[in-house]
């Protein structure tokens, strides 16, 4: 298939105001994926090459095209390739929600898009005054979506510079950051903090790098410690309420995950959720909706 026909079969299924998208997922090119995000197209490629054919059809789309590497140690921000100059700092709309992304931010834009579908059902479970927390919070784009639903977030990440994007991206959909928590550090810390203070929450949005070290230098791993996670947050989750367990963790069965998710809240009711249709490549995203 070639990009513009890729392209022309997800235009319709997407949801309204919604203009990022996963355009290629590795189907047609092992190793190639290829995301539209508002007029721009970013091409990842793991551990291959860009295919000459891609090239051509990336040309004659004529909209800026980027490059990034996805390989194991490379983490690289995506590099220029064709099409017309533009800014590297750009906006997306997903459900009518706006986002501000960054192709000069590195490795990740400001956004993953494997988690609209999370995003949406955030958003429609949240009611006015419900109170959320989102961990590894990164843009803060779940808390945003709750925050639209009337919600009063906390967003929690280790690096300030995210937090300073959640703040912009609420801004940038007319809501106050100043009426919602952001909080800076280690997450296990912040949850054993929560607990010895009582503090409960009607939500918990888990979604955690498959490897990160706390502030204190230790190692932590999904596969290894999502029990315990989950375990820690049950303990600030108000009773009746609800979290999303997710992991893109991609040496995790789906069974294992569940397990893993299930030894942290026994008694919780688990329920696990597909990824969005555009990602029909490697079936890597698990997502688990746990209520209490
Ligand atoms: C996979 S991203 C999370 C994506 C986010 N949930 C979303 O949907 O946009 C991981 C984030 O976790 C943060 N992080 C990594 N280790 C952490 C830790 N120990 N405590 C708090 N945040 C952490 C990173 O700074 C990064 O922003």
């Amino acid at each position: 298939m070639n990009l513009s026909a890729a392209i022309a079969a997800r235009l319709p299924k997407l949801p309204p105001a919604t203009d990022a998208y996963r355009v290629l997922d590795g189907t047609v090119w092992p190793g190639v994926f290829v995301d539209a995000l508002a007029d721009r197209l970013l091409v990842s490629l793991r551990d291959t090459e860009l295919p000459q054919a891609l090239a051509e059809q990336l040309r004659a789309t004529g909209r800026p095209v980027f490059v990034k590497r996805l390989d194991k140690d490379v983490k690289e921000a995506p590099q220029y390739f064709c099409g017309p100059e533009a800014e590297l700092q750009f906006e997306i709309s997903e459900n009518g929600v706006r986002y501000l992304m960054d192709m000069g931010a590195g490795y990740s834009q400001g956004i993953f898009l494997d988690q609209r579908d999370n995003r949406a059902e955030v958003r429609r479970r949240c009611r006015p005054g419900t109170t959320l927390l989102n961990t590894f919070a990164y843009t803060g784009a779940f808390s945003l979506c709750a925050a639209l639903s009337g919600a009063i977030t906390t967003t929690l990440d280790l690096a300030q510079p995210c937090l300073t994007w959640g703040k912009r991206n609420m801004e940038l959909n007319g809501v106050n950051p100043d009426e919602h928590f952001f909080c800076k550090g280690d997450v296990l810390h912040w949850l054993e903090r929560f607990a010895r203070q009582g503090r409960r929450f009607d939500a918990i949005v888990l979604d955690p790098p498959t490897f990160s070290r706390d502030e204190k230098g230790r190692i932590w791993r999904v596969e290894r410690d999502y029990g315990k996670l989950v375990e820690k947050a049950a303990a600030s989750l108000a009773p009746g309420g609800w979290m999303l367990c997710t992991t893109n963790c991609r040496k995790l069965s789906h069974a294992a995950f569940r397990r893993l998710v299930g030894s942290g809240c026994p008694s919780a009711r688990l329920k696990s959720a597909p990824m969005p249709f555009d990602f029909d490549g490697e079936d890597y995203l698990k997502c688990i909706w746990l209520q209490t």
